[in-house]
């Protein structure tokens, strides 16, 4: 007969000011794994914790969960467990797979539904001791039980009396690192790669091994470590022992290595004069190929391919279906066990953008849609989860519904490229949780994205989710110490999709933070609105996210996207917005989805605001549900969003000495970088819009800014206006700079507000190309002086590379001198924009 164990339970008082002690400086490496001691009160609560640590079985897996659980315990207890592999003669705490577990405990039943990866926590009796037991079918289970027991540990939980069965929604829960052999990432924003330098894998491996133990503590089971724009050379044979050194740090963690491979390789690197999939020559190859990767590694994971995508080779070169590619090399892997994951992200970048009736957003549909039933079963369709390229919002790829007879994986990007790139917070959990949630009637009836894509749905036998993370060297891994909630999201929404954005916020905000209440609940608020902020200052109503796609994807663009082949239209021009994806007047996209949804998107009224923009182009003048114009809702939300965003910097202030002083203060700079970016994001697309429309924002805010003065107003000496391209992308479309053969250059201002107490902003232009000197006097008294030297993407004068630097607490005068010098530097001639007074605020 199973009992309970009794373990003493301690009452616990929470005091909040048992909590204001700032803890030891920090980077942000450990992320969520920091097991930061309790303070006496929590831990406490832990003090009836058994003092062994018992390990049945042995295997890498297992002995990184044991050794976890010594660590883990050790940081937030201050008490270092006795390894052991038998029970002793004393409480302990067991972990073990089921079938050595049920050899110690023959009582113990094991629970419907626990499959491969899941875990078991439960409590068992032997020989009248009571043990707390952490088991699975799979060395994976029992390890993904460890981080789980410590979380619960870390977030002040209970750990006593548990009977717990958790089992991740998927089978397939993979990163992708889109890091070049270079060392170089693409859309990276936190330094180089921890995989590759200078074409090599990387001597050092401890972060990769380090990367793959925070993978798996939220339960990611594969890891692609190259680029999908892949270099052949990765398959070079001499290339292979390398990366069997990267399979050796990940395996401990139960993370498997996966690579991108390029569809041309059997004739790149392979030395066959064809890629055609079909020839058995190149068929052969893969399999030889692939059996040379088994040998180095035995439990490798699979190849992602991306094919006829933005100018990579693919099966059309040969008149083939991508479902003939995609098998070819499947055909390869199946007797290992190995997963191909073929990517939907095909289209063709150089559409006709004066045809109405071309969309790009159609093609994944148009192309794979006929293919449904003729993919092998180990090969997952990898399908990003909007029809276009990860905007700040876009409805669900019409794809997830349209296959039932194909395995199918969400792609979603962890790696803010079109969502601020790590400058700017946002927590993307919210949105993936619209996607996954979002319920696409495939046959009509009830199949949210979620249950399609775990091959619930159709009964498929593999699937789920990729992220693509993007890690690099930095400290914080992902360069903002706030951005790593999304990769801990990731994790645990691909685990279980059905937990709230708000618990998963509040989980990761306690790992990382500490369980302070004011903290939890500050941060946790800002990570919840910090998508529809970003958005209302970036892409409102799904109209995209309006940046620059020529370029960065990183700063407003507004007529970047227009009349070029690459299809990410918005179609704005002087009479409306929008593009028509209707069946009745526009592309026909909207007949992708099943009728029920198609029926909602193909009418402009039952269309959702915040989608209106992607499927039907309307007047300026058209009333929204919530009753504001099209125009005047651009105009509001971005004064609202920068606003907000500004907000963010008062709400981490008020958390200072609550958090360590490190990252307070790279969190603070991020904060205070985004305010002002904001501010350039919000004018000038209320610039476009206004100069495009010709509709005056209601407010009278858009074109007048109270205290603003433009440098090219005030007195040069050296410096000279130059026009910025697009106009909008600079305040009054234009900036000065100092000439090329100058060594300082001056703007200055006499002031002429009322007496006072100011905040003074000075807008300028850091460059990649330089690291120009600023100073600002007044009168003769130095205020400020600084280096331009932030890494922001952008050679040119432009939004990318808008700045601000406050200076807050000056004392002005009618009659006062503001003087700017500029020291330039290479490239950058010591770029500024404008001034902006600011009195305090009462
Ligand atoms: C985006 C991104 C590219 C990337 C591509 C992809 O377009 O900008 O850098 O290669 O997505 O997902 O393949």
């Amino acid at each position: 007969m199973k009992r309970r164990m009794a373990f003493a339970i301690f009452g616990v008082l929470l005091l909040a000011g048992a909590h204001c002690q700032p803890s030891r400086a920090e980077t942000g490496y450990e992320g969520w794994l920091r097991y930061a001691p309790l303070d006496a009160t929590e831990s406490q609560k832990y003090d009836a914790l058994p003092a062994a640590a018992v390990l049945l079985g042995n295997s890498p897996v297992l002995e990184s969960a044991q050794a976890e659980f010594i660590r883990g315990v050790r940081g937030l207890l201050g008490r270092t467990l006795r390894a052991q592999q038998t029970l002793p003669e004393e409480n302990a705490i067991v972990l073990g797979t089921m079938d050595k577990v049920r050899n110690a405990f023959p009582e113990l039943r094991e629970p419907a539904g626990l499959g491969s990866d899941g875990y078991w926590l439960t409590t068992e009796i032997s020989h009248g001791f009571d043990c707390i037991v952490v088991t699975g079918k799979t060395d994976r289970g029992v390890l993904y039980g460890v981080f789980a027991l410590l979380s619960r540990i870390s977030r002040d939980e209970s750990v006593f009396a548990l009977d717990e069965v958790q089992q991740p929604s998927a089978p397939l829960r993979w990163v992708n690192e889109w890091d070049n052999l270079d060392g170089s990432i693409e859309r990276g924003y936190a330094g180089k790669s921890i995989f590759f330098e200078n074409g090599s894998v990387r001597a050092d491996l401890t972060r990769a091994a380090d990367y793959a133990r925070l993978l798996s503590s939220v339960g990611i089971n594969g890891c692609v470590i190259n680029n999908v724009n892949a270099d052949p050379r990765a398959l070079d044979v001499g290339f292979l022992p390398q990366l069997a050194r990267i399979a050796d740090a990940f395996r401990p963690w139960g993370v498997k290595l996966a690579l991108s491979v390029d569809l041309s390789s059997p004739k790149t690197v392979g030395g066959l004069d064809t890629f055609d999939p079909l020839d058995p020559r190149v068929m052969e190859w893969w399999k030889q190929k692939v059996n040379a990767i088994y040998q180095q590694i035995p439990d490798f994971g699979g190849f992602v391919v991306k094919a006829d995508s933005e100018g990579r080779p693919g099966p059309s070169s040969y008149g083939r279906t991508p479902a003939d590619a995609a098998n070819a090399i499947a055909g390869a892997l199946q007797p290992h066990g190995g997963f191909l994951f073929y990517r939907a992200f095909v289209y063709d970048h150089h559409l006709d953008w004066t045809n109405l009736k071309n969309d790009r957003a159609r093609a994944a549909y148009d192309i794979f849609h006929p293919l449904d039933g003729k993919f092998d079963d180990n090969v997952i369709l990898q399908i990003k989860y909007g029809p276009i390229d990860f905007q700040v919002r876009e409805p669900v790829s019409p794809l997830f519904g349209g296959l039932q007879k194909t395995n199918e994986a969400i792609e979603l990007q962890i790696t803010q490229e079109y969502t601020g790139q790590q400058r700017h917070l946002c927590f993307l959990v919210p949105m993936w949780k619209e996607s996954l949630d979002f319920d696409l009637r495939a046959n009509g009836n009830s199949s949210p994205v979620k249950e399609l894509i775990s091959g619930k749905t159709f009964h498929r036998s593999a699937g789920g989710y990729v992220g693509v993370a993007n890690v690099g060297m930095d400290a914080s891994w992902l360069g903002h110490p706030l951005a790593m909630a999304n990769l801990y999201g990731f994790g645990r929404l691909a685990w279980n999709p059905d937990l709230t954005a708000q618990a998963i916020a509040e989980e990761w905000t306690r790992l990382t933070f500490g369980n302070d209440p004011q903290v939890v609940q500050t941060i946790d608020a800002m990570q919840l609105a910090s998508w529809h902020i970003y958005e209302d200052y970036t892409g409102p109503l799904g109209v995209g996210t309006l940046t620059n796609i020529l370029g960065s994807h990183y700063g407003p663009g507004v007529e970047s996207s227009e009349r070029n082949g690459w299809g990410q239209w918005h179609r704005g021009d002087h009479d409306g917005i929008g593009m028509d994806r209707t069946v009745a007047t526009g592309t026909g996209y909207v007949s992708q989805y099943s009728p029920p949804v198609a029926k909602l998107y193909e009418s402009v009224n039952a269309t959702p605001d915040q989608l209106l923009l992607f499927f039907h182009h309307v007047p300026y003048t058209h009333v929204l549900h919530s009753g504001k114009t099209v125009i005047q809702y651009v105009y509001d939300a971005h004064y609202q969003g920068a606003e907000l965003a500004a907000n963010y910097v008062l709400q981490w202030q008020s958390l200072k000495g609550r958090v360590d002083d490190q990252r307070y203060m790279e969190v603070l700079a991020r904060l205070e970088y985004q305010a002002g970016h904001a501010i350039v994001w919000r004018d000038a697309v209320c610039n476009w819009f206004f100069r495009v429309s010709g509709i005056p924002d209601a407010k009278g805010r858009v074109g007048h800014y109270p205290g603003r003065v433009e440098a090219e107003s005030m007195k040069l000496q050296g410096y000279v206006a130059t026009d910025v391209v697009p106009p909008e992308d600079a305040s009054g479309g234009k900036a000065v700079i100092c000439p090329n053969q100058l060594q300082k250059c001056e703007v200055s201002y006499e002031f002429n507000g009322t007496p006072g107490w100011y905040e003074v902003d000075v807008e300028y232009f850091d460059l990649a190309s330089g690291q120009s000197k600023f100073r600002v006097l007044i009168g003769d008294q130095e205020m400020d002086e600084w280096t331009a030297d932030a890494q922001l993407p952008g050679m040119k004068l432009s939004a990318d590379s808008s700045i601000r630097r406050r200076i807050a607490g000056l004392a002005l005068r009618p009659g006062d001198e503001i003087r700017i010098e500029g020291v330039p530097d290479g490239d950058e001639r010591a770029p500024l924009d404008y001034v902006e007074f600011k009195p305090p605020q009462k």
